[in-house]
Order: C-alpha cells, then structure tokens, then sequence
C-alpha cells in the first residue's frame, strides 16, 4: 500500500479534518466533535538566550498542527496521521502506565499527558486525526506545536483550565523532563502565547511579555535550508552546559550573578581569563544577543529598518563565530538573501545545527529571493530549499466546526 502523502492535499482544512475523522471512527458523534490548532514559531531574535534567563522575540506563525477529535473515558489517545493514515494508541491516563520514552513522536503526546495530571489537570482519552503544514526537523518548533496541540485535545473543550503561559511551562517540561531536551521556554511560550500580527518580547525571567508589531509593510519569509536538525539535542544540551558554566564561574566572584542574563560586558572582561575557551565564547554571545533583543524592538518601533538589518547580522554572525551552532548551509543562505535588494533583515532562526533563517523582505523582493534559493541556493549546494513568506498568528487553540 502507497501511503506517501499526496502534497496537493490540504489535510488540515477542517472540513476534510472532519470527513477524515469521521471515515476512520463511523460511531463517533459529530456533534461532540472539536478541532485544537497549534503554531510552530520562527524567532526574530534572541537566540540561546532563554535557557540563561534572557529576551527573546518569537511570533507564531500560520504553519500548524491540528487534530480533529473526540473525546472519550477511556485512557488512550487514539490518533490517526492524516498525511500517512498511520494510526497509533498512546497510553495517556493514569500517570502509572505512561511508560519510558521511546524516541519517537508519540512522546510529546505522552509527556504532556503526564505534564497536565502532575498540575493536577483533567486529561481525557480520545479518538482524532491529526494534520500539519508545519514541517518536521526544521527547527520551527514541530514539537512544541504538537505538545500544545494535545494539551488542548487532552483537557476539556476550552482547554487546559489555566493561563496560557502556564500551559507553556507545562509543555516545557514534559520536554525537559520526558522527552529529554534541556530547551528553554522560547518555542512553547511562541506557540501558546502567539499574538496576532506582532511578535512577543519574553524576559525568560520574569515571564513578562510585550507585542511588538511587525512592520505591516514588510514579509516575514523563513527558508529552510534543507539541511536536517539531526545532531541537535545533544549538541544544544552541550551548548547550555557551556553557558551554566560560565554563569557559575563569574558569579562566584559576583553574588549578584544567577545566570547570564545577570553579566555584561565589563564583567565578562572582568573574569574572562577563568573561563575556558567554549564558556568565554558562549557567554559573549548571550550577552550581546540580549542587548541586540531589546535594540530590535527599539529600532522596529523607530522604522528604523537598517537598523535592525545591521543588528540580524550581528546575531547571525555571532551564532556562527561565538556560539558555533550555524552551518556552511546556513551563512550560504544568510549571504546570498543579503545580496537581493529589499531584504531588509536576514540571519539564522532557531536553535541551529541545520533548519531555517528568518528575513524580513519588502513585498517586491519576495520572487527575487525566492528565485536566488531555488536557482543558485540550490545549485551550489545540492539541498533542497523551502521558502515559505509567514504571517504571525494567535496561539494554541480550538477552531470553529466547518
Ligand atoms: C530551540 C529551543 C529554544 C531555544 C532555541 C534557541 O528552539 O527549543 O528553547 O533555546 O532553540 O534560541
């Protein structure tokens, strides 16, 4: 049986959500049927600087997960993959049969299940069929769209019963401490706290946020390099260890300092003999993407789109010189999108090692980079590029019945 998925195929229209469920579960009521909805995210800026405490700038974006559901007393989540019809039962009630890890993507389903009954949270079976048109292993955070999704098709219609940023910090840790990556709270605040048409200001302290508008006259396009997210999580795991490492040393010098959001410039000079060479380039990378978050959202308010072309740059080449989590891929993109006139703003989005840049382009110029990543982009590097112009959107939620 040919199960590739057909492209020309919109799985995630809901009326074909709807008619899939249905096909697959003939008894279900359709009266009690409810579609949940979760956005990936790209991040304008601000990059490894959540995990040490710091300011970041993600919005949600309208490449999603959704699944069509019933929800049932029984304690599995049932769930067909609309593009491939597999259809796999997932444990999720009580905590005691939800069992180890096993690597594959039911874990985000799982690890949220046990995330929300550890909150003291209703979590329910269900029958449902998911959809995406956001892709996998591209660094725009498929997981943590998927972790929101089935905390909101686990909880009652509504939602899990507590705020939105609470349902990101929960999700973070079925992350961290089921699924096994140390991230931040970046890519689930995004996709549960996604705002219409702006970006967020998060400080990851805090967790205050602001809207920061993006300009109306500008696209924001992400293009995936073609270039998989494979060694990610340990290398990440390893970039965080460098940063703890370096935040302990200075602060046993400088009580006041918990984490890198606590140093700046002077002190880093200050201690930067006791560091060792990956803690001292890691922590001057944080220290200036953070300074760089808050002069974005100051030089966007301003119109002042050089600016924050200057300030993509500098990000995009501290991530690849100090951070180390860029590839040749990558600089290759950031380069050539550079050179077409109208883009405005370009450099490396997510975590790195593979994934995708975020630009910000006049309308105009949209065809013009396309044509430089399909032709030469493609050319000189054998990958296969997507490029997708974005809108930011509202987070995780449920969608009116077609
Ligand atoms: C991944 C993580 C986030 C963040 C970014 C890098 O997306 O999940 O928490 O650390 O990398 O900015």
């Amino acid at each position: 049986m040919d199960t590739t998925p057909d492209p020309a195929i919109d799985h995630t229209s809901p009326e074909r959500l709807v008619e899939r469920l249905l096909t697959e579960h003939p008894d279900a009521d359709p009266a009690a049927v409810r579609i949940v909805r979760a956005p990936g995210r790209v991040n304008i800026i601000g990059e490894h600087t959540d995990y040490n405490d710091g300011f970041v700038l993600p919005a949600a974006i309208d490449l999603e997960i959704r699944i069509a559901l019933v929800a049932d007393d029984g304690d599995v989540a049932d769930l067909t993959l609309a593009a491939t019809g597999e259809r796999t039962p997932i444990p999720v009630r009580p905590v005691e049969v939800i069992g180890a890890p096993t690597g594959a993507w039911t874990d985000y389903v799982a690890g949220t299940a046990l995330e929300l009954a550890r909150g003291g949270l209703p979590v329910h079976g269900f029958r449902g069929v998911l959809a995406s048109s956001l892709p996998e292993g591209a660094g725009l955070s498929s997981s943590a769209a998927l972790e929101l999704a089935s905390a909101w098709a686990l909880s009652p219609a509504g939602g899990p019963a507590v705020s939105p940023m609470d349902v990101a910090r929960l999700a973070q840790r079925a992350e961290n401490g089921y699924v096994g990556v140390r991230c931040g709270l970046m890519d689930q605040f995004a996709s549960a706290c996604g705002v219409d048409g702006a970006a967020v200001l998060l400080d990851c302290r805090s967790g205050a946020s602001r809207v920061v508008p993006l300009p109306e006259d500008l696209v924001v396009v992400v293009t995936h390099s073609g270039v998989p997210r494979t060694l990610g999580s340990s290398a990440y795991n390893d970039r965080r260890a460098d940063c703890e490492r370096a935040a302990a040393i200075i602060g046993r010098h400088e009580p006041a300092v918990r984490a890198l959001r606590d140093v700046d410039a002077a002190m880093l000079a200050r201690w930067a003999d006791e560091l060792d060479g990956a803690a001292l380039l890691r922590a001057r990378h944080v220290v200036e993407e953070d300074a760089r978050v808050l002069r974005v959202e100051q030089a966007l308010a301003a119109g002042d789109l050089a600016a924050v072309g200057e300030l993509f740059a500098a990000s995009h080449a501290s991530l690849r010189d100090l951070f180390e989590v860029s590839v040749p891929e990558l600089d290759l993109l950031v380069a050539l999108a550079a050179s077409v006139p109208g883009v405005v703003a370009t450099r490396m989005t997510g975590a790195g090692f593979g994934g995708c840049t975020v630009s910000l382009v006049r309308p105009d110029a949209v065809d013009a980079l396309r044509a430089v990543v399909e032709g030469e982009y493609r050319a000189r590097t054998g990958r296969e590029p997507r490029l997708w112009p974005v809108r930011a959107v509202v987070g995780a939620g449920e969608l009116p019945l077609p």
